[in-house]
């Protein structure tokens, strides 16, 4: 684990913007900035954090945390299903196949909790999907639920859609469809293995899809703390029994500071002081070690220098 130092001096460099004007296409998603180069897109993870759909602060080595893990578990699954990285040229950095993205964000939910847990509260369908009445909020559901949302453009909330209605709507092609199901389903199965290894429980998650050269591969990132829920398996049942909450590994804490300083995503950015965010950077790097069983061996530094080589030599 690095030092409490060391993430308070990496803050004066956190990577928050990618001012780069020599690739193309420039896009900048609420955690990524990413650029075409031929056939590929250059996906540079920085350090913002999103909560809500907005980007709320940043945090030291949150990118490297994230692209590492997303690289860890796309080495552990490709033989489910072939994946978008073409390489790691640096810790920030993923060089994917550039690819057509399914319209829809597959989620897959082993658990009863956030968004789907405040739907079935208030008596709704989670995605068009029949949960079971009587459940408690984070029990564990017999088989693992697949509850897709939509993929919105900027600015806008992703909406909860049921499979029926992707298939109905033309968003994705029955037959295609079927697939992503089942692959989202394996990857899942896998994914919980892993964790399981670990002491941790796969909680939910949510996969992107694409389509190159007629070939579905899975694209964006696989189970990091930005999409994934972990909780820690030991202490599980017996705070479940007492109805109190997991021990989290992923974004939930921050989401419940926020909401108590009245933040729900709308309206002004409630302050992160300096210490927060090292408290923030410590609990992503613990987690990631928790997750990979490895160390987490961060690069410090002001990182677009780095980045820049790093690209420029795939020119
Ligand atoms: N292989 C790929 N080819 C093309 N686009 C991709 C690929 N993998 C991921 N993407 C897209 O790149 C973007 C990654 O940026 P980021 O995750 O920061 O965006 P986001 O804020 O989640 O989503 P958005 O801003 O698009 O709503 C996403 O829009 C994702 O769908
Ligand atoms: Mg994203």
């Amino acid at each position: 684990m690095l030092s409490r130092d060391i993430l308070v001096q990496q803050l004066p460099f956190v990577l928050e913007a990618v001012p780069f004007d020599f690739l193309s296409d420039h896009y900048t998603g609420k955690v990524r900035d990413t650029f075409r180069l031929k056939q590929l897109r250059i996906m540079v993870t920085t350090d913002r954090l999103s909560c809500f759909d907005r980007v709320v602060t940043t945090v030291p080595f949150k990118g490297q945390v994230l692209n590492n893990l997303a690289h860890f578990w796309f080495r552990a699954t490709s033989d489910i299903v072939s994946n978008h990285v073409v390489a790691v040229p640096d810790p920030n950095v993923l060089v994917a196949r550039d690819c057509q993205i399914l319209p829809v964000e597959v989620v897959v939910r082993a658990y009863l909790t956030g968004s789907a847990w405040r739907d079935y509260a208030a008596g709704n369908l989670v995605s068009g999907v029949r949960i079971p009445a009587g459940m408690r909020q984070s029990q564990r559901f017999e088989v693992p639920i697949v509850t897709p949302s939509t993929k919105e453009g900027r600015g806008k909330h992703d909406e909860p859609i049921s499979e029926q209605e992707i298939i109905s709507r033309g968003l994705v092609p029955g037959s295609v469809w079927e697939e992503v199901r089942s692959v989202a389903l394996r990857l899942f199965q896998r994914g919980t293995e892993i964790a399981a290894r670990q002491g941790l429980l796969l909680v939910d998650t949510k996969y992107e899809f694409g389509i190159e050269r007629g070939q579905l591969v899975l694209a964006d990132e696989i189970h990091t703390l930005d999409s994934s829920r972990f909780w820690v398996a030991e202490s599980y049942h017996e705070r479940f029994a007492r109805g109190e909450s997991p021990v989290m590994l992923d974004k939930e804490p921050t989401r419940q500071w926020l909401l108590a300083q009245g933040f729900k995503g709308e309206g002004p950015i409630p302050h992160f002081t300096d210490q927060h965010r090292v408290e923030i950077a410590e609990h992503y790097i613990a987690s990631y070690e928790r997750i990979t069983g490895a160390v987490f061996e961060g690069v410090g530094g002001d990182p677009l220098p780095r980045i820049e080589k790093a690209l420029r030599s795939l020119l």
